[in-house]
């Protein structure tokens, strides 16, 4: 396993938001954690990055133990997060936001690769590169903050609701980006969402999280067909 959680508990003062989950991603893989608004799947997100600390329970990252590591040293081992909200600096250049996830490189021609790699990737990133990040469209902000965690050649990629916000064509643009990675290039994604459906499309293996506890897991296709999901989850 590239990413074990084990029995991870999260709270903010005394009130537990997540209350003991366990799952795991495998190195290759794409894995979905969907729910509803507050059932915690960005406390988890932000608790794998060390970003929000856990209360208690293991995270094991390759054979490392990392919960108690500072989210830096998790970025240096090859962590990286897309964050909610696509939050990007809006007075630095598109540029210089891509440039911000490369701490780590110094080397100048691959560098120079990197950019032109994610400009290909996102060509719209490659249009507007002078230009404030400020001045981009919400999906344009979002292409840009997937780009900036994918510069420095992330091992695990942490993807927070990246549909949120987005027109149904833009949803299915990122969507297909990230899938694409993963069959691809073979980046291991673990991605959280409301957007239940896109998600189980694209995603291997699903787990549902209902306020802090994983209540089913399973084949992302399996999963799609059970009544339960269909009913609570898709609106079927
Ligand atoms: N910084 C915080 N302080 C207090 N409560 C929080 C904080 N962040 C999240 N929560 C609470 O934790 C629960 C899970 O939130 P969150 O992880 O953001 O869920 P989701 O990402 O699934 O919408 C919610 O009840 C939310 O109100
Ligand atoms: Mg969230």
């Amino acid at each position: 396993m590239l990413l074990e959680v084990r029995d991870l508990r999260i709270a903010y003062g005394d009130i537990e938001a997540v209350h003991g989950v366990s799952f795991s991603v495998e190195e290759g893989e794409l894995v979905s954690i969907i729910g509803a608004n507050g059932a915690g799947k960005s406390s988890i997100l932000n608790a794998i990055m060390g970003l929000v600390p856990s209360r208690s329970g293991s995270i094991r990252f390759k054979t490392a133990e990392i919960s108690r590591m500072a989210a830096h040293e998790r970025a240096r081992a090859g962590i990286r997060l897309v964050p909610e909200r696509a939050r990007v600096f809006p007075r630095l250049t598109v540029m210089e936001n891509l440039r911000v996830g490369l701490y780590g490189i110094h080397d100048r021609s691959r560098e120079e690769k990197q950019l032109e790699w994610l400009y290909s990737l996102f060509p719209i990133l490659a249009e507007r590169s002078g230009q404030n990040a400020a001045t981009l469209s919400g999906g344009e902000q979002q292409q840009l903050a997937i780009a900036r965690a994918l510069i420095s050649d992330p091992r695990l990629l942490l993807v927070d609701e990246v549909s949120m916000g987005l027109m149904p064509k833009l949803v299915e643009e990122v969507f297909t980006v990230l899938q694409e990675l993963n069959r691809q290039k073979g980046l291991t994604i673990l991605l959280v969402e409301q957007n239940a459906l896109a998600s189980l499309e694209i995603s291997k293996r699903s787990y549902v999280l209902e306020t802090g506890r994983i209540q089913f897991e399973g084949e992302s296709r399996v999963l799609k067909d059970d009544p339960r999901i269909r009913e609570a989850y898709l609106g079927l």
